[in-house]
């Protein structure tokens, strides 16, 4: 069992709580996840829309737990430590804070707000992080990392018990920083409150996610948050993209409060710039970087001018946390982004091969659309639909897949339970759909070689819907399968043909 961090009064008056029971029991941890209560852990009970947490009370108790924080009055036969609060996620939050020890606190946290690039750009900072010689930390979308302990993320923006457990871990590991994506739904609710925030990043708001937040407003509403000191503490600096409109509505009003504010565009004068931008699918981009401590000339292997703002959100970052030039050249010139994400497997033929996750219609024709922009040669595509999901999106993908290649492979995702054979057959109805030349190959690893042997100088490979996945599920077996060595081995083979 952990050593007690706190008890349960510190964590009462901490959370401006009214305690009933008793008050003298030792706390080691939070969390609203009964199956993570264990000896010592206060519960917190949160009434959420399909789940009441109250129904676990009596189970967490019987396991040890410390106490139970609610926004309602104890059961009349309750017997233990009852902290009675306003607001159970607020709560949650801050208790996660003050029985941690505060770890925002001890290191360079950055947080990165917006609709597109918070994965690429939380993958940099660390990048940048490293490369000026702090031990960083992370947590995205794809992983969650110490160094270079790395752990398959949960979700995008864990609770604020995770993220402060993690923390806690980081900084007891020796990191003197930490990146993480602050989605807006996890904002909203309480999972960044109470997180000391140095840097925070805004990298631009489109429509998407308004199922959950409604309007435009509201959802800029809940990224603002991270900005302007709703959740704690203002940060020190905030890095705000001002080629969006959003960005430049909240530069506005956080500028009008005196918050500190660096800017970055594309298009106009702003602190941190990019000019002669050249990108490239085998070579990947460079740019003459602009900051206010000088120029650089950079090299990335990201490709596409939408990570040149995620490169300038990042180097933004660096300079705020007092990072230097040669480091942050460095950093960018390494970073490879976030796995799985238009990712190019490095080689020598002629031809791009990019591993990319899209496995939806709507992504998948955007990769191949970014690919046709950067390629004068053909586009050929290995693909696949997921087994014992969502079929309806089967016969789109390959109608996308079929419009936008030259040449459509369809083979097998995760399968699952379903006949391989049947779900291909779904894909190539939108495949036959679009006219275009295509085949067949339902082992995935045959047809990743088969577009990488047919490709030719100036072509692209993309492999798409697995991403960053190192696994194939068959039935109820889960095969160690990784596209990215696949298609290594791949281009090992025409190597040696040759
Ligand atoms: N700065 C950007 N502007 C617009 N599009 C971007 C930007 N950065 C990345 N993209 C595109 O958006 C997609 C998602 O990128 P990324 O995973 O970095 O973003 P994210 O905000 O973390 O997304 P998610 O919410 O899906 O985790 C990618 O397909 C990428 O090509
Ligand atoms: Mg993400």
């Amino acid at each position: 069992m952990q050593e007690p961090k706190t008890n349960i009064l510190t964590v009462s008056k901490a959370i401006g709580a009214e305690l009933s029971g008793s008050g003298k029991g030792d706390v080691t941890d939070v969390t609203h996840d009964s199956r993570q209560a264990r000896e010592g852990t206060l519960f917190v009970a949160v009434k959420g829309l399909t789940m009441d947490g109250h129904r676990f009370v009596d189970d967490v108790m019987r396991r040890g737990a410390a106490g139970i924080i609610s926004e309602y009055d104890p059961p009349p036969d309750f017997e233990g430590a009852w902290l009675k609060i306003k607001d159970a996620r607020v709560s949650l939050a801050k208790a996660a804070a003050v029985i941690n020890g505060d770890p925002s606190q001890q290191l360079d946290l950055v947080g990165i707000t917006g609709t597109n690039g918070k994965t690429t750009t939380t993958y940099l900072c660390y990048a940048l992080a490293e490369a000026a010689g702090v031990k960083p930390a992370m947590l995205t979308t794809v992983e969650y990392r110490i160094g270079e302990r790395s752990e398959p993320a949960v979700r995008t923006t864990p609770e604020a018990s995770d993220t402060n457990r993690f923390l806690r871990r980081a900084v007891d590991e020796g990191c003197g920083f930490a990146a993480m994506e602050a989605s807006s739904q996890a904002i909203d609710l309480h999972r960044c409150d109470w997180l000391r925030f140095k840097v925070s990043v805004f990298t631009n708001l489109t429509q998407d996610h308004l199922d959950y937040h409604g309007t435009m407003e509201n959802y800029f509403d809940a990224k603002k948050k991270l900005f302007d000191g709703r959740l704690g503490e203002a940060p020190s600096s905030c890095v705000i993209n001002i080629d969006d409109e959003w960005g430049r509505k909240l530069l506005n009003e956080l500028t009008s409060k005196g918050q500190r504010v660096v800017t970055y565009s594309q298009d106009q004068t702003a602190d941190f710039g990019a000019e002669n931008i050249d990108v490239s699918l085998l070579r990947g981009t460079t740019f003459l970087l602009k900051t206010p401590i000088g120029d650089r000339q950079i090299s990335s292997p990201l490709v596409g001018r939408p990570h040149v703002y995620n490169m300038l959100a990042a180097t933004a970052a660096a300079i705020e946390l007092g990072y230097d030039l040669d480091s942050i050249e460095k950093g960018l010139s390494v970073c490879v982004g976030a796995p799985g994400r238009f990712e190019r497997v490095p080689n020598d033929c002629g031809f791009a091969v990019v591993v990319d996750y899209a496995h939806t219609d709507d992504a998948l024709l955007n990769t191949l659309k970014t690919a046709r922009d950067l390629t004068e040669g053909r586009i050929i595509t290995v693909f696949g639909c997921g087994g014992d999901r969502d079929k309806t999106k089967r016969v789109p993908m390959g109608r996308v897949a079929g419009e936008n290649s030259d040449l459509a492979i369809i083979t097998s995702d995760n399968p699952r339970t379903e006949d391989p054979m049947e779900i291909i057959r779904e894909i190539e109805n939108g495949v036959k759909d679009a006219g275009v030349q295509y085949e067949i190959l339902s082992d995935r690893r045959e047809a990743i070689f088969r577009a990488i042997a047919l490709a030719k100088r100036g072509d692209v490979v993309i492999i798409a819907g697995k991403g960053h996945e190192t696994y194939q599920i068959v039935g109820n077996d889960k095969f160690h399968f990784d596209d990215r060595e696949v298609a290594q081995e791949g281009l090992n083979r025409v190597a040696e043909s040759v």
